[in-house]
């Protein structure tokens, strides 16, 4: 037995959430959402290229109260295992995204929240993955080259992460955590969520300091 221990100091946590079954209930309606709105709006330019990104204010919109109140409730599960009691999180912006064929997402940060998420609503097998880039993929690159397959595996050690889109599943990530969407290669639209979080965490007690 090894008397050597790894630690992982100063990870960058990610939730990765399965909203299923619950999510086949909501699937169509997120659906219809997005192709409505896009009947009617030409949408904005930020990280896509050329797919239909939808304004980020959509999170008021009468229509979509009812799939807000699931991805609310979604995203409540998953940072209530994060945070302490008191922490208040709050949806800043949502928006859709409908990736065509040839469709990505350039790499990108979201800079002014907390925490940055997404949600896959539809997907084919080659409709684009979800890469995370590590943040020290300059400054440790010699490293990443020399870690073993194992450590790699263990740690998520390596230049970047890959994450295979699931229909339902939800990651939450660091907002500055640089991401991009790779292209998709499928004649099938690819439809997404991705959000915004601002993050309060309660009022400093000073009973509760250890100094
Ligand atoms: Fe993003």
């Amino acid at each position: 037995m090894s008397n050597i221990e790894y630690l992982p100091l100063f990870p960058h946590l990610v939730t990765r959430t399965d909203t299923n079954p619950e999510f086949l209930e909501f699937r169509d309606k997120f659906i219809d959402y997005a192709y409505n709105l896009r009947t009617n709006c030409s949408g904005i330019t930020r990280s896509n290229k050329n797919g239909w990104h939808s304004d980020v204010k959509i999170k008021n919109d009468d229509d979509f109260q009812d799939c807000m109140g699931f991805l609310k409730k979604y995203i409540g599960k998953a940072v209530s295992t994060l945070f302490k009691s008191g922490t208040k999180v709050t949806v800043e912006s949502c928006w859709l995204n409908i990736n065509g064929q040839n469709s990505m997402n350039l790499s990108h940060t979201h800079p002014g929240c907390n925490l940055s998420g997404c949600l896959w609503i539809k997907r084919t097998r080659k409709s684009g993955c979800l890469k995370a880039h590590n943040p020290n993929e300059f400054n440790h690159f010699s490293l990443f080259e020399a870690y073993s397959e194992e450590i790699k595996n263990q740690f998520n050690c390596d230049l970047s992460f890959i994450f295979k889109p699931i229909e339902g599943h939800m990651v939450i990530f660091p907002s500055d955590l640089r991401h991009s969407v790779l292209e998709n290669d499928d004649p099938y639209d690819r439809v997404s969520l991705a959000f915004n979080l601002d993050v309060r965490p309660p009022p400093y007690n000073d009973k509760n300091s250890d100094q």
